[in-house]
């Protein structure tokens, strides 16, 4: 499985407002929107289907042209609710895209992820490219459920990759154990998670700072 975090400093920028616990809830937002179109960008610099083209310049002449094939969008899955945010410019970073919501939320004592929403498409083609964006792989309890979904309808592992602001060591290794094909894109893999799940040093409950 490959882990993935790019060594730009305005990923760091953006990473270093989200940490902070005197971001407020909209400049989180808005740092999680920036963040997730610099990690959207890289996650799909060799994913995104492209067709040969021509065109014909205002000079008259004509240039080879690499556009986005309209006919083969990815299918965006934000999980609920900080995903969301993640996600939120990945309009501006793809010109073609799928969105299926899909919202989990974790026991506090448990730690196991229960769905509560789930608009994934009833049948999915192992061809189908699949983007999904949460901003915190801790235990990887969430995440693995969502996969296993998509794999469960057809979709291949191969052809999913993942966009997260932080991830764990547990996460990564049930990730990996799990499904070896997979990339991850993130800012940062952060150190451990604690007893109550939360990933340290981590940036707080992302839901809870995004929507108070
Ligand atoms: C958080 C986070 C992930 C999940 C990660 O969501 O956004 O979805 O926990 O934890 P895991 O790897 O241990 O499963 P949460 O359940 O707090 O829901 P929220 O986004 O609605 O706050």
């Amino acid at each position: 499985m490959l882990v993935y975090a790019p060594p730009h400093p305005l990923i760091k920028h953006w990473l270093a407002l989200l940490r902070s616990e005197y971001t407020p809830p909209q400049m989180f937002r808005s740092a999680c929107a920036e963040l997730g179109r610099l990690l959207i960008y890289e996650a799909v610099r060799d994913f995104l289907p492209t067709i040969e083209q021509q065109v014909q310049t205002p000079l008259g002449a004509v240039a080879d042209a690499t556009l986005c094939d309209p006919t083969k969008p990815i299918k965006v899955v934000p999980i609920l609710r900080a995903g969301l945010v993640l996600l939120e410019q990945a309009g501006q970073v793809m010109p073609f895209q799928e969105t299926y919501h899909v919202g989990y939320v974790r026991d506090p004592k448990t730690l196991q992820a229960t769905a509560y929403l789930n608009k994934l498409p009833a049948k999915v083609s192992p061809d189908d490219l699949f983007l999904i964006t949460d901003p915190m792989l801790a235990t990887g309890g969430t995440i693995v459920q969502v996969i296993e979904d998509i794999v469960s309808r057809g979709g291949k592992a191969e052809n999913i990759r993942v966009v997260a602001v932080v991830v764990a060591p547990p996460a990564l290794k049930k990730l990996a154990d799990r499904f070896p094909g997979l990339k991850v894109y993130t800012a940062m893999i952060d150190e451990q998670v604690d007893e109550r799940g939360y990933i340290i040093p981590g940036l707080g409950d992302a839901g809870d700072r995004a929507y108070g």
